[in-house]
């Protein structure tokens, strides 16, 4: 009998149709329903701060909208930018400002090169490959990037213009950055300050499952080594509210901030202001506490499982993970360089998996050994099945 074949035997509910997947990491609908359920009971605002919402113009947000992106982030409410739905857009149109207009102190070019933590989000390294911006990895430390890498490269590379971090629970490793990381890591960028573009992205600010540490606000850290142009923060609501429909936020100088709502008053003539109302009014009726416990209570039996089901291949060395206290994700190490062929696996059983290397720059795993688990989605029921194939084509190739 082939691997499949055993596999098959011993997991009788593999019926050849079900598609298991977890590829994406986007909230269930049941953490969706909760946000529905709330929402529903709000009416529409039209009006808001003194300002009609039906019309164009704010190319800042609203300010009570820009008020609960700097609760969400722990950044100045005067440095804090309320905008459209996805991040990611923000960041794209932030690098593009870099790139065509130019920040104080922020400039990219042809030239470009950016330091990726790995293993890293895709859609970050997908996004500056679509620029042509070079990207070098660095490896993680049990409290962040790996300093000692940084400061070789620093010392070694020219056209080293910036970093992208996703400081809390990070895509997909569940990295928490520490302080004495953060500041240790501004001060090697700190002779490069002229034209360094550190990009935070802090999706997973408030999604914390289990304890996890306190984290000074990156702003005042970066003010303090004198960094406070280089620093690019966004955030979202996407996890917290409604994924397609949620609200950005981006925080910055007041210079780089000026600077891009110059470029991106060529873009828009202003935010989505009634879904930023529509947003402020949600944060009144519940509080971002309140959601964020209400998630965790569909969220934290998902990772739990995961564990449970996990940890018994990875005590006998088949993978290595570290359990995460927050985020989205699960990266698994593969004991053996076989990434590839446990993704094929489990695709012929059904289970959807990103392909190897999908967390790493161009796609390259150099050890060939990471996969990203997404276990948000599935209801347990379904997880149980996704994650039980997974462990037991790890059990064969292993
Ligand atoms: C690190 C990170 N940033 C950004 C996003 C996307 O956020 P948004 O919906 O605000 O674009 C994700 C989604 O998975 C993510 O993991």
């Amino acid at each position: 009998m082939n691997i499949l074949e055993h596999i098959k035997q011993e997991l009788p509910w593999l019926d050849g149709n079900t598609v298991y997947d977890l590829t994406r990491g986007k909230p269930a609908p049941e953490q969706l329903d909760i946000t529905e359920n709330y929402y529903s009971k709000l009416s529409t605002p039209y009006e808001l701060d003194g300002i009609d919402l039906r019309n164009y113009g704010n190319p800042e947000g609203l300010p009570s909208a820009r008020e609960l992106g700097s609760k969400i982030l722990k950044t100045n409410f005067d440095e804090t930018h309320a905008l459209d739905n996805s991040s990611l857009t923000l960041m794209h149109q932030i690098i593009s400002c870099a790139f065509f207009l130019g920040f104080k102190s922020a400039k990219l070019d042809g030239h470009s090169k950016i330091i990726c933590p790995v293993p890293g989000y895709d859609r970050h390294f997908k996004l500056l490959e679509n620029f042509g911006i070079e990207m070098i990895t660095v490896p993680f430390q049990k409290d962040g990037p790996d300093l000692n890498t940084i400061e070789d490269l620093i010392n070694s590379e020219s056209n080293i213009h910036g970093i992208v971090c996703v400081p809390r629970h990070s895509n997909p490793t569940g990295h928490t950055f520490s302080d004495d990381n953060v500041e240790q890591l501004f001060k090697l960028i700190e002779p490069l300050k002229e034209n360094f573009s550190i990009f935070w992205d802090n999706a997973y600010a408030c999604h914390d499952i289990e304890d996890t540490i306190q984290q000074t606000p990156a702003d005042q850290i970066a003010k303090k080594i004198g960094l406070e142009n280089n620093l690019f923060q966004v955030g979202s609501t996407s996890k917290i509210t409604l994924a397609g429909s949620g609200i950005s936020f981006i925080s910055s100088s007041a210079d780089n901030l000026s600077k891009f709502i110059d470029f991106r008053n060529a873009i828009t003539p202003g935010p989505n202001k009634m879904n930023q109302g529509m947003h402020v009014k949600y944060f009144e009726l519940v509080s971002i506490e309140q959601q964020m416990s209400e998630l965790k209570k569909i969220i934290k039996p998902k990772f739990e499982l995961v564990d449970h089901i996990l940890e018994p291949i990875k005590d006998t060395g088949l993978c290595f993970y570290e359990k995460p206290t927050g985020g989205y994700f699960y990266s698994i190490d593969s004991a053996k360089s076989n990434a590839d062929e446990v993704v094929q696996t489990c695709s012929q059983l059904g289970l959807k998996l990103l392909p190897m290397g999908s967390c790493f720059p161009y796609g390259v795993d150099p050890d060939k050994k990471n996969i990203r688990l997404a276990p948000t989605f599935p209801d347990l029921a379904s997880l149980e099945r996704c994650v039980t194939i997974f462990k037991n084509v790890l059990k064969y190739l292993n």
